[in-house]
């Protein structure tokens, strides 16, 4: 006789304490860029300069959540999620990055924690989401070492205001992108291109970090969990030969270890202070600076969304990669693309998550962003179909749990994101969310995903077919 079949088979399901989330960051959806006393950030200043944005978009509305928080935590509650991941505005809290907390700014965090915690959802704070104020740019931005001690002081009014109810932190998001893309390839706010700058912009980002770290132990409760969020790169060679091999370990240095080193052993990697030395002899790493990075965190955030394959070649400038234009060709992964043209590849995630497993044993993973882009649209009955965003998610899950089975620890899954938003240099073009907005009249169409999203987590896993 067979057993009659659960809801969910046991291949499917997750583990019950398993954290199924959504993320979002505070530039991307808030808007009110003027409001109560918030003051410029980078990305302010870049969006409102022609030619940085594609169609001149900015944030200033973005998705209206400053002014529809509870309607945004509603849906939230609506799809049963367990956790929010969101950003603070460091702006609209210090809006100098000096002195201060402004009472109003930390007023929207804790009416948005106070929500969420009230519908049961269990909030997730990142301390920074690449909104650094505009004055602190000014003042060098992150090449400069100062910029480092601003965002501890940052951490600590966050963390006063905050630190009795928010029981999980992560200090940086995607620290590769603040820097490399910021201040070497110019893509990204501050738009600067000077590999040099970006190479100590990585390591003043890896001191705010450990910074945090310490302001937080401090400041918030004794059981509060403590994390960053790495973009790290699925990075595959194109070839076995010998000189893929060598190009994969350039961008691994660049795009992986140049965190992952100092914050989990204290060290920078030898190769990549050999490979960038036509740039710097990074002296800029001052004595007792590595034990501040390796302050203990109680995890991992691993953002993914697609594969790097790598052969030896070259590539343009300006590039995000310093000193490695001569040296590093970049090819596209073959399959699917998604409307962000990313090729679509699910084993990307599970190479990151059993690597991790190998290299950081005992630090528990959490994949905090994962999601596609799609040309979504509402069609004449209201309702927006996204197929393949669908299979998408199903496609990472998948690999999540494939992990989980090799013994990777992972503990949740956050999808990028809940709503439609501002992504960046590509505006409002591209929309990532489970929750369709219509821009001129910010009125919000759960997508179809959005539905499957909701039965994984009632289910606490995949269902069928
Ligand atoms: C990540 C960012 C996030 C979002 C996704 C698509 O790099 O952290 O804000 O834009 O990409």
């Amino acid at each position: 006789m067979t057993a009659p079949r659960a809801a969910t088979d046991s291949r499917a399901a997750f583990p019950p304490a398993f954290r199924w989330g959504a993320a979002t960051a505070a530039y991307q959806i808030e808007g009110a860029a003027d409001e109560d006393g918030r003051t410029p950030s980078i990305w302010d200043t870049f969006s409102r300069t022609p030619g940085k944005v594609r169609n001149g978009d900015t944030g200033d509305i973005a998705a209206d959540h400053y002014h529809r928080m509870r309607e945004d935590v509603a849906l939230m509650a609506g799809l049963g999620l367990t956790d929010y991941r969101f950003s603070v505005s460091w702006p609209r809290v210090q809006p100098t990055g000096r002195g201060p907390a402004l009472q109003k700014g930390l007023d929207f965090y804790r009416a948005l924690v106070d929500e969420l915690l009230a519908a049961g959802i269990r909030p997730v704070l990142t301390l920074y989401h690449w909104d650094l104020p505009q004055e602190l740019e000014d003042a060098g931005g992150w090449p400069a070492r100062d910029t480092a001690y601003r965002f501890a002081e940052y951490a600590g009014l966050v963390a006063e205001a905050l630190g009795d109810r928010v029981p999980t932190w992560t200090t940086l998001n995607e620290p590769w992108c603040a820097a490399f893309l910021g201040y070497a390839e110019g893509v990204h706010a501050p738009g600067r291109t000077e590999p040099e700058a970006a190479l100590r912009a990585a390591h003043h980002l890896n001191l705010a970090h450990g910074l945090a770290v310490g302001v937080l132990r401090e400041l918030t409760r004794p059981s509060s969990e403590v994390l960053l969020s790495l973009n790290l790169a699925a990075v595959r060679p194109l070839s076995g030969g010998r000189a893929d091999a060598e190009a994969a370990r350039r961008v691994d240095a660049l795009a992986n270890r140049v965190f992952l080193d100092p914050v989990f052993h204290g060290r920078y990697p030898r190769d990549l202070i050999s490979d960038t030395a036509p740039l710097t002899d990074w002296s800029f790493v001052e004595d007792g600076d590595l034990r501040i990075v390796s302050r203990p965190v109680d995890g991992l955030g691993i953002n993914y969304y697609t594969p790097t394959v790598v052969g030896a070649g070259s590539h343009p400038l300006p590039s995000p990669w310093p000193a490695a234009h001569d040296h590093v060709g970049f090819v596209p992964a073959p399959g699917p693309r998604t409307a962000m043209d990313w090729p679509v590849d699910a084993g990307g995630l599970y190479e990151l998550l059993v690597r991790l497993r190998d290299e950081l044993p005992g630090t528990p993973l959490l994949v905090t962003e994962n999601g596609a882009a799609y040309d979504d649209y509402a069609d004449p009955a209201g309702a927006v179909h996204d197929p393949e965003r669908i299979a998408y998610l199903r496609a990472h899950l998948e690999a999540v749990q494939r992990a989980m089975a090799a013994g990777a620890d992972v503990r949740g899954y956050f999808l990028w994101s809940l709503l439609d938003n501002f992504e960046w240099a590509h505006g409002y073009g591209k929309r990532f969310g489970l929750v369709h907005v219509d821009y001129a009249t910010q009125r919000r169409t759960p997508k179809d995903s959005a539905s499957w999203y909701a039965d994984v987590v009632a289910r606490g896993g995949l269902p069928p077919k």
